[in-house]
């Protein structure tokens, strides 16, 4: 595909609770991005393919059990070990679409009862996202939707305590839409907000979270 000489990718990520419509939105997103020439990656948080990644899925599964603080810092050690191929994608032009990132890390932690700014702290120097996509769903909606699974957050009172953390770390780069919409109405907004994320953060350079 298309390399835009010199100019980087934008860094986009999709936020929201358990069930919200993410992974399939970010999907659809990739797929219109590429068929318009445009290189572009699907990435997601947790990546459950490395070692630590493997450690964090048996966590998930209840297969096994880690202080809330140890496992906190194994899913930020995850976006750390992703953060240089990360920086020299988005150099080389390329665009990344992630499922879940720091915000993430830091609600469903805080939600146990951790301290938000002990949360954060590890997330520093991470790469700032260009765009913060969150699907905002009702966790009541986001339970009738069915398909919670056995996981471990896949609770409707944790849920509600996660939407009440993600609203603690909205910010200028946050865009919420209205998970409730249909699905084609949704992959349009989130095309839009995509396409001038991606046209007006080649003029920016890559900065570090937390601003
Ligand atoms: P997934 O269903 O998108 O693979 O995410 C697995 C679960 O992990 C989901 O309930 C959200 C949670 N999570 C964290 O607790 N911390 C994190 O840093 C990330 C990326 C996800």
């Amino acid at each position: 595909s298309i390399h835009h000489g010199g100019s980087r990718g934008a860094l986009i990520v999709l936020e929201g609770l358990d069930r919200s419509g993410k992974t399939s939105q970010c999907s659809r997103l990739v797929s219109h991005l590429e068929g318009k020439g445009i290189s572009v990656e699907a990435w997601r948080f947790p990546d459950r393919k490395t070692d630590i990644g493997t450690m964090i899925s048996s966590y998930l599964a209840n297969i096994s059990q880690l202080d809330d603080q140890a496992v906190h810092l194994l899913f930020s050690a995850n976006r750390w070990e992703k953060r240089l191929s990360m920086e020299t994608k988005l150099r080389s032009g390329t665009t990344i679409v992630v499922d879940r990132y720091s915000y993430s890390g830091v609600a469903f932690s805080a939600a146990k009862g951790l301290d938000i700014e002990w949360c954060k702290a590890p997330e520093t120097g991470l790469i700032a996202p260009d765009l913060v996509i969150y699907l905002d769903l009702p966790p009541e909606e986001a339970a009738k939707r069915g398909g919670y699974g056995t996981e471990r957050y896949e609770q409707l009172e944790f849920q509600r305590n996660v939407a009440q953390q993600y609203q603690k770390l909205r910010d200028s780069t946050w865009k919420v839409v209205d998970a409730q919409l249909p699905v084609e109405d949704l992959e349009m907004q989130l095309r839009k907000f995509a396409l001038e994320c991606i046209a007006t953060c080649q003029k920016k350079t890559i900065s570090p979270l937390w601003p």
